[in-house]
């Protein structure tokens, strides 16, 4: 018995010189300390051993099932060691090298604007309201007090959409942000028709136009209207609005002027101007004479008050329609509209 011990150490150890890595080893285990291994067995056969034998048997049986355990752990260490060695080789990292950068994002200089002045008028107690983008003639027209074939039409080249059967309503995309006055005064007065509430919002959005392109005209742009609807509202509040919108945003110096124009709703009209910063009043490419046009503005027709479900006779109200990306030119020296919607990287990764 002791002999059969002696082999199976010596077996086990001289296997283990073969042994390359892990699964080999795990193999080796099983083979040689597993519950089916010859040593395993000699521990189970023990019963039939003279009751003399045991004690020197049991010994060395001992001895040999902690030498293998040994020089197991010491191979299994030995493997590990070099697969990390080999690891650490291969896969060579260098901590010292420079992160990736991760570009930022940011807001588009437009969409930058027009969250400024959202921020300007509600502190003044505007509210922003949205409409749609896709409009019927009669809003963005007809309730506007553009009647079909009005010459006032030509001042905003419309583009049409199918519109099969609608022959005296056709849709439009919205030439301006100005029909959703009339939503929205209809849908605020409905909440109490006998006596509507007071309006005071800011609505912004795309407007479209087949424009002839410049610098200063694009075929998409945004607005952002205004209306204010209440008893006694004056020209004087309307002045009193857009010339602190403007001191607000450019601060105290800033000169602005309303030149008298005419929009069918409003009465009177007027536009209204920024001094150009790009070139200090002289007229560049982009303002022309000096002044760059903001915006047009005026007291709320009659007419439109009463589409809106306002009595002109008890209620008066001012209006604006602004072009945010015109301020956003003379707040950033940007000389050109039409870079802001190229989506070109260098022009916008300067916002
Ligand atoms: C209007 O669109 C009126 N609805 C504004 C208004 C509202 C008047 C309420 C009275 C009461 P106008 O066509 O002038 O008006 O456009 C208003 C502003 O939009 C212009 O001052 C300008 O800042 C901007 N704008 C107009 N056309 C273009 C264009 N093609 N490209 C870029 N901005 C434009």
């Amino acid at each position: 018995m002791l002999e059969k011990l002696n082999e199976i150490e010596h077996l086990g150890l001289e296997a283990l010189k073969q042994v390359g890595g892990e699964s080999e080893l795990e193999t080796w285990r099983v083979a040689h300390l597993g519950r089916n291994s010859a040593l395993m067995q000699l521990f189970n056969g023990f019963g039939q051993l003279a009751k003399e034998e045991r004690p020197l048997i049991g010994q060395r049986a001992n001895e040999v099932k902690k030498a293998l355990e040994a020089v197991y752990a010491a191979r299994a260490e030995e493997i590990r060691h070099a697969a990390l060695k080999r690891s650490m080789e291969q896969e060579r990292l260098d901590v010292t090298l420079p992160g990736r950068h991760v570009p930022l994002g940011r807001l588009h200089p437009d969409t930058q604007i027009l969250r400024e002045l959202y921020r300007i008028f509600g502190e003044m107690g505007f509210q922003v309201y949205r409409s749609r983008e896709v409009e019927s003639d009669e809003y963005n027209f007809q309730l506007l007090n553009f009647p079909i074939g009005h010459p006032a039409r030509d001042m905003q080249d419309t583009y049409f959409l199918e519109s099969e059967g609608r022959v005296e309503n056709p849709m439009v995309l919205r030439t301006h942000t100005s029909p959703g006055q009339i939503h929205a005064m209809r849908e605020i007065a409905a909440r109490n028709p006998r006596n509507p509430p007071p309006v005071r919002i800011v609505l912004p959005g795309m407007v479209y136009r087949y424009e002839q392109m410049d610098a200063r005209h694009e075929t998409q742009f945004d607005q952002l209207e205004g209306l204010a609807v209440g008893p006694g509202i004056t020209f004087s509040n309307l002045k009193g609005t857009l010339a602190d919108m403007a001191r607000r945003l450019f601060g105290q110096g800033v000169r602005t002027r309303f030149r008298a124009s005419f929009f069918p709703f409003t009465e009177p009209s007027a536009e209204y101007d920024i001094e150009c910063f790009l070139c200090g009043g002289k007229g560049c490419a982009v303002c022309g004479g000096g002044w760059l046009e903001i915006g047009g503005c005026g007291m709320v027709h009659p007419v439109v008050l009463q589409n809106g479900g306002y009595d002109p006779e008890r209620y008066t109200g001012f209006a604006f329609g602004l072009g945010p990306q015109r301020i956003a030119m003379l707040r950033y020296g940007i000389n050109d509209i039409r870079y802001f919607w190229e989506n070109d990287l260098r022009f916008l990764e300067q916002f």
